[in-house]
């Protein structure tokens, strides 16, 4: 009998980890509403069934050291982005506070003391609550960087305890669950030893996404790959830990405890312009390639706009890197495609890492009209080489009305937000279609124990 309730226990447990906790952590970002024509990326564009949690950027600190939108018209997106949670109830929504252009000063100042965390912390948390966000992602780039002193890496570790005590109390009192809160963290080396008490930071953050991407661009006067997988051989000085193997190690090993790491994926790709005959790595560069007709920022094109250029591109795999390179005339891209993908989602399972954050949705080919692989076909494809469930919940009614529209005047156009679609909604039922091998796995795990039970 003793017997049989062990078997039982490790087939319940067998069962348990095929419903993983892997985590799929996808950014929408407020300003691709802004991209043009068929790059332009609205909360209607969402799928709730894609990943398992979302996160909005950015809500930024004013200058009474309080969590605010960037923008007034975040809050009809908050809406919509939060509802999806009506459709799928184990999605988790975060708010991102900070980024790249939000820079540190303010970021410095709150932490600066313990009265401007409080007040801080307490905005936060009436935001997130009023809004119905799960919780809060903090993206401050980078404590002790660009001019915030070195004094803020201690106080970046105060602010994480102090948010988590703060978050504890207010869960306890209200008896609501506890918000999350996460960060995303530096992938440079300097910038990480100058930033983070890693081992303190991560007993008071639930996860912590790990920007491995931006490790070469058109800042570099020789071509080099986004995000490559390992060191070349022929990376010297601190580029021999400008990639993800050394970045996540590096967290690994100075105390995060594995299931607490999210590695960065990226949806674009980084684009040089070449100067010489030479176009292979480490090829003589003379800035960054053109913008993308979308997206419109020189040398940073998105999956859909490099699926485009490979049209009459040569395709290279760069062996030691495990990622592609793309060449046309003197413009050079180093990008992920599906392969790197599968390769690094299998790093993922390999070292037990918690799962897998991209940078971002709507740089993904997220209505197939461009790269001829489906909707999102990345970050789908990363979901099902992360082998996770999907949710059991029944997939909505699909009724002949059509959805209700709600128009907003934005300052400079009209933009209309649509509930999901029927498209979205068959999409949905598709993705269910591809879980249903490992559903029926679970079931036979289930019948088993009850057999056990029976015996
Ligand atoms: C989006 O976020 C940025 C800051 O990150 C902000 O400047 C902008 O106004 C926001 N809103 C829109 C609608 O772009
Ligand atoms: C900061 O935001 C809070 C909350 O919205 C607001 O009450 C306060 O007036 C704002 N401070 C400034 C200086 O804008
Ligand atoms: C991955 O990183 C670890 C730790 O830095 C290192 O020992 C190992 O050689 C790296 N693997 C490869 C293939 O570069």
């Amino acid at each position: 009998m003793a017997r049989l309730t062990i078997l039982a226990g490790l087939s319940l447990l067998l069962c348990l980890q095929m419903v993983s906790s892997t985590k799929l952590v996808c950014y929408f970002t407020n300003w691709s509403q802004h991209t043009t024509g068929a790059g332009r990326y609205l909360p209607a564009n969402l799928d709730p069934n894609l990943c398992t949690h979302l996160i909005y950027a950015f809500s930024i600190i004013n200058s009474s050291n309080e969590l605010v939108t960037s923008d007034p018209n975040d809050y009809v997106f908050y809406k919509s982005f939060n509802a999806l949670k009506n459709i799928n109830p184990q999605l988790k929504t975060l708010l991102a506070v900070g980024g790249a252009a939000f820079g540190v000063k303010q970021f410095s100042i709150m932490v600066s003391s313990s009265s401007n965390r409080e007040r801080f912390i307490q905005s936060s948390i009436i935001f997130l609550r009023l809004h119905g966000f799960d919780g809060l992602d903090l993206d401050w780039e980078y404590p002790g960087a660009k001019g915030s002193p070195p004094e803020d890496k201690h106080r970046f570790t105060l602010l994480c305890q102090e948010l988590l005590a703060a978050f504890e109390k207010e869960a306890a009192q209200t008896s609501k669950p506890r918000l999350l809160l996460t960060a995303a963290v530096a992938a440079g080396k300097v910038n990480i030893d100058n930033g983070y008490e890693i081992a303190e930071i991560s007993k008071s953050l639930d996860f912590i996404n790990v920007m491995t991407y931006d490790f070469h661009g058109a800042w570099h006067p020789f071509t080099g790959h986004n995000s490559p997988l390992y060191r070349n051989s022929f990376d010297q000085g601190n580029n021999i830990y400008g990639n993800v193997n050394f970045t996540l190690k590096y967290w690994r090993d100075q105390g995060v405890p594995v299931e607490k790491l999210i590695m960065g994926f990226a949806t674009y790709g980084r684009a040089f312009r070449t100067s010489s005959a030479a176009n292979g790595v480490g090829a003589p560069t003379s800035g960054a390639a053109s913008a993308g007709p979308y997206t419109r920022e020189a040398g940073f094109w998105s999956y859909y706009e490099i699926c485009t250029f490979l049209k009459g591109a040569s395709l290279h795999w760069i062996d030691e890197q495990s990622v592609p390179y793309a060449v046309k005339g003197n413009e050079w891209v180093g990008f992920d495609n599906m392969q790197s993908f599968a390769i690094k989602a299998q790093y993922v399972k390999d070292n037990k890492f918690g799962g897998a954050f991209v940078w971002s949705l709507d740089l993904d080919d997220f209505n197939g009209q461009f790269c001829d692989q489906g909707n999102y076909p990345l970050i789908s494809h990363l979901r099902s080489l992360l082998g996770l469930a999907v949710t059991t919940t029944p997939p909505p009614a699909v009724t002949t009305t059509p959805p209700p529209t709600v128009t907003t005047n934005y300052s400079d156009t009209n933009i209309t937000i649509r509930a999901p679609t029927t498209r979205m909604i068959l999409m949905n039922s598709s993705v269910a279609r591809e879980a249903i091998p490992s559903l029926v796995i679970c079931a036979l795990c289930w019948i088993q124990i009850l057999q056990l039970h029976l015996l």
